[in-house]
């Protein structure tokens, strides 16, 4: 017989039918004269209630070796359920245990555990309510993502993660190395020169996908990367990890007012999807986690979000009513706690701030007119802050080498991003979106590290 996932049967089995499910248990009540074992596949928040009778093959034994964690084959015949809260439940005529969980040593026991108890056991947090929400939903944005830019004909490009160029010119690079550090001796690890460490060169952890977007870009017209990226940051946040998920579309023939506008209706398209696929892993966030996520997943999906310029909410944040850590003035960047003053406070929405100044911003976005400031954007999310960094990019020869030039950097090395000005040039732009801050607004989860499964941020590598 064909094993049939928990959620289908949850959803569609009828009485009488006979149905095969694999997975673990969850909870078992043992009653007098039969037991109640609750099986979760991971494919939906609600569980699988399976009726042992003694009739059943070694009956005693099966129902001492089905504790919590213990894995599980059950075949038999779905019934109406007598109980409330559930449609079915399956009466067992078989039960094979495949290993069985210590209840003395199994960490996961019916009670709440803190987040903070779960993530030192990595390994086995999947198996609670709250991560398989979270790594469904998560699942879901990703498919979302996809669905998205194939059904506007976007060609999804493999960015690399080896590279030489670091694109947001902030120096956050993790250096690769082609050095067995166990093979050198001690004395010698010092030596090594990190800036030729790949065969001869230097070479590092991608940063953004960015750069080799728009080479692919300027053949496909409008292309998307959606992978892994790398920033070596020591910022202990809940808001940063070294290792962290990023989608970078990027638009040929595009400018500034295009990017924005696609990576609204992005966003968009992303919670009403999430919302129909996954409603009860969503209300369970809504119910358990913070209950403002389903008003919020509301509220982008019918409102515009709100457009500031750099210099607008500059002056906003200047008459704000609050006390500010950090100052706020004219060129300087905006801090974490000025994005959600404007979002959460503010706006109460998404808003997207564009046009900031040059200075702190990357070498490749396109200077303005006023050559003060440059056509980027950021979409700063309600308890998030930024979600999306975004740009239109400088096409120019001229003016983008005379950037380069200003900002220090080695032309040389940009002679590839350079030749893509001499070639064929259009305007084009694009943004990235963090995937995991992007999971983190969609569900409430206070800690990025607990929206993605292996969390790779200072003192974390445990794998
Ligand atoms: O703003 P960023 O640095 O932009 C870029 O890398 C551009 N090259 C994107 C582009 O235009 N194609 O990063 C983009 C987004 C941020 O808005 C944030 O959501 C996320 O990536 N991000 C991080 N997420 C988790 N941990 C970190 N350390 C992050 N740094 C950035
Ligand atoms: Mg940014």
């Amino acid at each position: 017989m064909m094993t049939r996932r928990i959620a289908d049967i949850l959803k569609n089995g009828q009485p009488d039918e006979s149905v095969k499910v694999q997975g673990w248990v969850r909870t078992k009540r043992e009653l007098k004269d039969f037991a109640f074992v609750e099986v979760n596949d991971g494919s939906s928040m609600a569980n699988l209630q399976v009726v042992l009778n003694p009739d059943l093959a070694d009956y005693a034994t099966v129902i001492k070796q089905l504790n919590t964690g213990a894995s599980v084959e059950v075949e038999g015949v779905l019934v109406e359920s007598p109980a409330k809260g559930q449609r079915i439940e399956l009466k067992a005529s078989s039960a094979k245990v495949f290993g069985e969980a210590d209840p003395e040593t199994y960490p996961l026991q019916k009670k709440r555990h803190s987040f903070e108890f779960l993530r030192d056991i990595g390994h086995l947090r999947s198996r609670t309510n709250t991560f398989g929400a979270v790594f469904r939903v998560r699942n879901a944005c990703a498919t979302a993502i996809h669905n998205f830019f194939q059904e506007r004909g976007f060609l999804w490009i493999h960015a690399p993660i080896i590279t030489a160029s670091d694109c947001e010119g902030a120096g956050e690079m993790f250096a690769v190395t082609s050095f067995n550090l166990d093979k050198v001796p001690r004395t010698e690890k010092q030596e090594i020169d990190y800036t030729k460490d790949f065969f001869g060169r230097p070479a590092y952890l991608t940063v953004s996908g960015q750069l080799e977007a728009e080479i692919m870009a300027m053949a496909f017209s409008n292309v998307y990367t959606f992978g892994p990226t790398f920033r070596a940051e020591n910022s202990n946040t809940s808001r940063h990890l070294a290792e962290f998920w990023m989608v970078e579309p990027e638009m040929a023939f595009c400018d500034l007012q295009g990017d924005m506008d696609l990576a609204e209706e992005f966003l968009k398209y992303i919670f009403k999807y999430v919302l129909e696929t996954c409603a009860e892993d969503m209300e369970f966030f809504n119910q358990r986690i913070d209950n403002s996520v389903l008003a919020t997943a509301d509220n982008i999906i019918n409102n515009q979000f709100e457009r500031l310029t750099y210099t607008d909410a500059v002056k906003l944040l200047e008459k704000a009513d609050k006390k500010f850590e950090f100052p706020v003035s004219w060129g300087l960047d905006l801090q974490s706690e000025h994005e959600r003053y404007l979002a959460e406070e503010k706006f109460k929405k998404p808003v997207i701030v564009t046009d900031y100044p040059a200075k702190i911003k990357a070498f490749y976005m396109r200077l303005s007119d006023d050559e003060q400031t440059v056509r980027a954007m950021d979409i700063l999310a309600p308890k998030i802050g930024e979600i999306i960094g975004g740009s239109q990019r400088e096409e120019r020869l001229d003016v983008l080498e005379k950037r380069i030039e200003a900002l220090g950097m080695d032309a040389k090395t940009l002679w590839w991003y350079l030749d893509l000005r001499r070639f064929g040039t259009v305007p084009h732009a694009g943004f990235g979106l963090g995937f995991e801050r992007l999971v983190q607004f969609m569900t409430g989860m206070a800690n990025i590290r607990d929206v993605i499964p292996f969390p790779r941020a200072p003192l974390t590598v445990e794998f």
